[in-house]
């Protein structure tokens, strides 16, 4: 049996101790104790090496996670060139479809529990649902020899608003407002015409694109918490943009969105998690947009203003006036 896991050049510890790589722990400490009656030398040393990583939950999740690593592997018909995300579960990567050399976006959890396998199909669900040259468009998704599933999806090769702020510092207050208006422009699409709620709106999820004269573009990626139909449930919520109602496992309703908009926006004014946490806008923040994006964070879903059958654009634009923001189409 090989040692090492031939594409990764990593210690096969489940190879060393017999044992299938879904196995779970008991199995893994008879199969040590076993093993242990009748190997001797080196081979108890790997032996002992591998059982050590095994038999420790992080140890063993960390080494699950590089083996199961796509880095530099054939997926179907695409390549996979660099990983560009990495969330608490999955990883995400940049990768090209072979034949055509178009850029793909990948994402993998490599862990093959049932759940997970759900979360990744979930969301290929979701975005087979939705079409819009600003979002993701599904490609596929794909069952992979070790039970885990890949899903490919359009690459936006754009930096998300986190990494946008964590280089460059906090956004004024037009830069927000411009970016804001893109991101509630795809979500009345979302709301609207698809019925989709995105359900984790946070400035790691909004992809921004600065263009000539002033002109900004948001793309929004991560539909793993999707819900398909107002009033559906959510798989789990963001923590600090999302709201209670989310939190509580509750209806979610395009106000949810909404209110996860408005937290961004305070990330994207000052750069701060702590902020975002108490809603505290920049003192020189102009009224009128505070007071739109105070109505937005209301805590009762209920009360929080809602699209309103577009009033709520309307509001936005003259808000961004009063505030001496007003959109410039001409330039735009
Ligand atoms: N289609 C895409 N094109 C370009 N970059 C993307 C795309 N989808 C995601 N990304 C980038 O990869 C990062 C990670 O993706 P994503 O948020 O979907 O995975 P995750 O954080 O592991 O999972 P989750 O947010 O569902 O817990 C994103 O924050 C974004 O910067
Ligand atoms: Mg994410």
């Amino acid at each position: 049996m090989a040692d090492i896991t031939a594409a990764d050049h990593l210690p096969d510890h489940y190879g060393r101790l017999q044992v299938s790589p879904v196995a779970s722990q008991p199995v893994i400490d008879a199969a040590y104790q076993t093993l242990l009656r009748t190997t001797r030398g080196e081979r108890l040393e790997r032996l002992r090496e591998s059982y050590a990583v095994l038999r420790d939950a992080d140890a063993r999740r960390a080494y699950d996670n590089r083996r199961n690593c796509l880095g530099g592997k054939v997926v179907g018909d695409y390549e996979v060139i660099e990983k560009i995300g990495e969330g608490q579960f999955g990883q995400t990567y940049r990768g090209i479809h072979i034949l055509t050399g178009t850029p793909v976006c990948i994402k993998h959890i490599p862990d093959a529990s049932a759940e997970t396998r759900e979360d990744l199909l979930h969301e290929s669900k979701v975005l087979a649902r939705i079409n819009h040259h600003r979002l993701p468009g599904w490609y596929n998704t794909i069952q992979l020899d070790d039970g885990t599933v890949a899903l490919i999806m359009k690459y936006l090769p754009y930096p998300s608003l986190a990494k946008i702020v964590a280089t460059d510092g906090p956004r004024t207050a037009l830069d927000t407002v411009r970016i804001i208006e893109r991101v509630m422009n795809l979500l009345m699409y979302l709301h609207g015409e698809k019925g989709v709620i995105h359900g984790a709106i946070n400035p790691d999820h909004i992809l921004v694109e600065y263009k000539n004269a002033g002109w900004i573009d948001a793309y929004l990626v991560s539909f793993g918490l999707g819900v398909l139909e107002p009033g559906g449930v959510s798989r789990d919520f963001v923590k600090y943009y999302s709201p209670q109602e989310q939190v509580d496992g509750g209806a979610m309703l395009p106000e949810s969105d909404l209110y996860s908009v408005a937290k961004t926006a305070i990330f994207a004014l000052t750069g701060s998690i702590e902020a975002v946490m108490i809603n505290q806008f920049p003192e020189d923040t102009p009224e009128p947009m505070r007071r739109f994006f105070d109505a937005l964070l209301i805590e009762d879903v209920y009360d929080r203003h809602d699209w309103d059958s577009g009033a709520l654009m309307e509001r936005f634009t003259a808000a961004r006036v009063a505030s001496g923001l007003a959109p410039v189409y001409s330039a735009e």
